[in-house]
Order: structure tokens, then C-alpha cells, then sequence
């Protein structure tokens, strides 16, 4: 098929290169000094697979940019709108930028494909909304919903081998297009209306933001009560009713999408005038996170004003450099309103990307003088550090392991080092000296 994406971000990008290597021939669109880049093979996202994957679907022809809608539009068995759609104002999600690419399709003097495959996560209602307006310039098409449910860090994987594939369609048309489109990925795939396909991709997000917030509150509760929550989470996650996946506890959920989309679902539920107290309790209980972690290191030092805090970690998960609503940034703000400096490293977010940070160059160099190391991304070469060493350089051996990343033998290793403070997220704080017996 001729497949044209507009928008080259994570979702744009990751299925252009994954559909031309299905064999489509694909052309991305996207504003001009990003398709420059593009064109010589510059990613602005670090991504596994993601550049190899580029080169070789360029190369072979398989892959091309453009800037221009309406030419690339004119001869595409299919047009696939991939843009941001962020949050506005009071939660609404802001269409502007699909509202944009209508507006060019509109301009186009009567081009547009059959088929206009809207993969960019919008409000329930807003396909068929879309479809109507173009029907009224006179663009005679079908606006399908199909959404991606792609984790950055293992995009490409994710997108080859996804759990299912959806489908919100009218026709048999736009149905059997979908998929010769997706032939050669191996998943199930569900057909439905456009307006069920919508609300599957916010209810799918919100409940496994749902899932983390209700593992770091039963974590809260084995702090106080002396249990671990990874335990707990083991036991409760062995039902196959519930499932073992995001019951992972630590410093919340963060990223460009979970936050995003409970705003918009929860607009969408006020806009009917419903209340959705499930998802306002998850947004709560993931913004208290950060807070209240650093709240235990206030509690520890006394006067926060002039502590040196490392951060080990800056993007919102590990194999990505996105820093989209991390909760380092809330961390940050927090830390300077302390007056705590911060000195971070991270293994791949560049250094000029972050204003106010001494950013390290190694691990070792951001625990240097520090009156505290927090482990914000479980990296896994973060475990594999060598921890007496970091403790030493330390000015004080407080660590706050966010994400449970050190193993049991190191944390008790640690704990030999006199004055030794080690706080895991989900059971209680351990500290060198104190007898483990006589917690019994
Ligand atoms: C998410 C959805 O998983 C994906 O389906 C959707 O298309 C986009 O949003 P992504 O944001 O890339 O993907 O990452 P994900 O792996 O879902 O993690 C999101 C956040 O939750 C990260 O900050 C992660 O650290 C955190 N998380 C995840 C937990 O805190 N605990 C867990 O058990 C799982």
C-alpha cells in the first residue's frame, strides 16, 4: 500500500519505519527543519532499533519525507494522522494540530485519500466529528480509528508483536484495507465503532495507570506496617484475574500519555456531567509520590536548604531519553524551592536539554559530595554500579532506591557502612547498625 503518516513523532515515526518494513511504501510528513533531519537520517528521539531501522528502509526506497501534504496525499491509498494532541485548556485535549492537517486536506483542492487512519489518541466523538467536516468541504472518505498502544523504550517491538490490534471502522472497506495494512504482524484483531475504539485506548491507559497508583498506595501501606509490597504485588498479581503487569511501585507513573489521557477522559466525563473518582484518585495518588519521597529525605537531613542531592535517572523510564512529564521535573521544582542543588547523570539524555542541573558525566561523579543519591529509572546498569564505591565519595550514605533497583546482597552489603541510610520504596526504611532480629 502507499501509506502517507503526518507527524514524525514517537507514534509517526515508529509506524512509518515499522510499516515500510511490512513493505508499504511510506512517506512521512512532517514541518520542514524536521524533515531535513530526517532525510539524512537524524533522529531527534533515542529509541532501540529505531535508527537501524530507518537507514535501511530509506536506503531501499521503501521510506521517503515530505513537507507537503497535498502532494504526498494525492496518490495515498491511505493517510494516517500521527500528530500531537496535547493537553489544553482545563484538561480538553487540544486538536489544534489535527485541526491543522484537515484544514490542509481542505485546501488541497479536492485530494484526499479513502481512507483517513486516525492513530493520534482523541476524545471520543472526534472521528465522526472529523469525517462530517470533511464531508461538508466536499472530501469524500473514512475516518478509521485505530489506536497504538506502543511503550516508548520498546517501540518498535511493542509495534511489531502488540497484544491486539483495533480497528474502528464503518465499512467493509476501510476493515479490509486495515488489513492488507497490517498484514505480516501476528495479533488479534477487534473490529468495532469508532467511537468504542476511542474510549479502548483511554480506558486501556487509565486503567494501567490505575494499576501503578493502587500498587504505590498498598506500598505506602507496607511502609507503615513493615511489609513489602513486592511480595504483596507477587501474590496479588499471580491471579490471573488481575495480572502481574504495572504493579510495579516506586516514584509514580510518568510520560507523555498516562497523565494526558486521564485529563482528557476525565474532561470527557465532566463534559457528560460525570465524575470519574477511580481516575481522580490514580492522578492524586501519583502526584503525591515525588513529594512525599523527598518529604523522607527532609525528614532525615533537618534542613534541607544547601544539600546536595545526585539523581541517577532523568527520563520517565529507561530506553528513552523523553523527558515528557518525568517526574524528575517535579522533582526539580521541589528541589529548588528547598534550596537542594541537584547534580544528576543519566545514560542518555543529553546535557543541554535540561536547564539549572549540573549534569555528570558518570554515575560516580553525580554521587561525588552528595548528601543523598535517589534512583529516579530503573537503568538496569544502575544495579550493577559499584555501590561502596558510590557511598564513599558520598558526604553522606543516604539512598533512596525509587525504583527497588539494588539487589538484596548489595543493600546488605551497604548497610556495613557505618551511618548507612537505605529507603526502598514499599517496605521500611533500613539503617546500618540497627538489628534486623529486632524488627521480629
Ligand atoms: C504507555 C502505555 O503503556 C502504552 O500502551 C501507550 O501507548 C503509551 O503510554 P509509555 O508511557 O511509553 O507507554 O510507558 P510505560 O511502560 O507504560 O510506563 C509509563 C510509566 O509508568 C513510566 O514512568 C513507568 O516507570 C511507570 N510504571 C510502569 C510504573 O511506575 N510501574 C509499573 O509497574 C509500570
Amino acid at each position: 500500500m502507499r501509506l502517507t503518516i503526518i507527524g514524525t513523532g514517537y507514534v509517526g515515526l515508529v509506524a512509518a519505519v515499522c510499516f515500510a518494513k511490512l513493505g508499504h511504501f511510506v512517506t512521512a510528513i512532517d514541518r520542514e527543519h524536521v524533515i531535513q533531519d530526517l532525510r539524512e537520517n537524524k533522529l531527534a528521539i533515542w529509541e532501540p532499533d529505531l535508527q537501524e531501522m530507518l537507514e535501511t528502509c530509506h536506503k531501499e526506497g521503501r521510506l521517503s519525507f515530505d513537507t507537503n501534504v497535498a502532494k504526498a496525499s494525492k496518490d495515498a491509498d491511505a493517510l494516517m494522522i500521527a500528530v500531537g494532541t496535547p493537553t489544553g485548556v482545563n484538561g480538553q485535549t487540544d486538536l489544534s494540530q489535527v485541526d491543522d492537517v484537515i484544514a490542509q486536506l481542505k485546501h488541497a483542492g479536492g485530494v484526499c485519500p479513502p481512507f483517513i487512519i486516525m492513530k493520534s489518541t482523541v476524545p471520543v466523538g472526534t472521528c465522526d466529528e472529523l469525517e462530517a467536516n470533511l464531508l461538508h468541504a466536499g472530501l469524500q472518505t473514512e475516518v478509521v480509528f485505530n489506536p497504538e498502544f506502543l511503550r516508548q523504550g520498546s517501540a518498535i517491538n511493542d509495534f511489531m508483536n502488540p497484544d491486539r490490534i483495533v480497528f474502528g471502522c464503518r465499512s467493509h472497506l476501510a476493515k479490509a484495507a486495515l488489513h492488507q495494512l497490517y498484514k505480516g504482524i501476528n495479533a488479534p484483531i477487534q473490529v468495532c465503532d469508532r467511537r468504542s475504539a476511542e474510549l479502548i485506548k483511554y480506558a486501556s491507559n487509565a486503567f494501567l495507570a490505575m494499576k501503578i497508583s493502587f500498587a504505590n498506595m498498598i506500598a505506602d501501606v507496607c511502609e507503615g506496617y513493615g511489609a513489602d509490597n513486592r511480595q504483596v504485588m507477587q501474590g496479588v498479581g499471580t491471579d490471573r484475574r488481575i495480572g502481574p503487569h504495572f504493579l510495579r511501585e516506586g516514584i509514580g507513573y510518568g510520560g507523555s500519555c498516562f497523565s494526558k489521557d486521564l485529563q482528557s477522559l476525565l474532561a470527557s466525563g465532566k463534559a457528560i456531567a460525570r465524575s470519574l473518582p477511580l481516575l481522580e484518585a490514580t492522578a492524586q495518588i501519583n502526584d503525591e509520590r515525588i513529594p512525599q519521597l523527598l518529604e523522607k529525605l527532609i525528614s532525615l537531613w533537618g534542613n534541607p536548604r544547601g544539600k546536595r542531592l545526585g539523581v541517577l535517572g532523568l527520563s520517565f523510564k529507561p530506553n528513552t531519553n523523553d523527558m515528557r512529564d518525568a517526574p524528575f521535573l517535579t522533582l526539580l521544582r521541589l528541589c529548588y524551592l528547598y534550596g537542594i542543588e541537584v547534580q544528576t547523570f543519566d545514560p542518555v539524555v543529553q546535557s543541554t536539554s535540561i536547564e539549572r542541573v549540573i549534569q555528570m558525566e558518570t554515575a560516580y561523579e553525580a554521587a561525588a559530595g552528595a548528601d543523598a543519591i535517589i534512583i529516579m529509572t530503573e537503568w538496569p546498569q544502575f544495579a550493577e554500579l559499584d555501590w561502596l564505591l558510590m557511598v564513599q565519595l558520598m558526604h553522606q550514605p543516604i539512598l533512596l532506591d525509587g525504583r527497588n533497583v539494588l539487589s538484596d546482597e548489595i543493600i546488605s552489603r551497604l548497610l556495613m557502612v557505618d551511618n548507612m541510610i537505605y529507603i526502598p520504596v514499599g517496605r521500611a526504611m533500613e539503617r546500618a547498625g540497627y538489628d534486623i532480629l529486632s524488627k521480629i
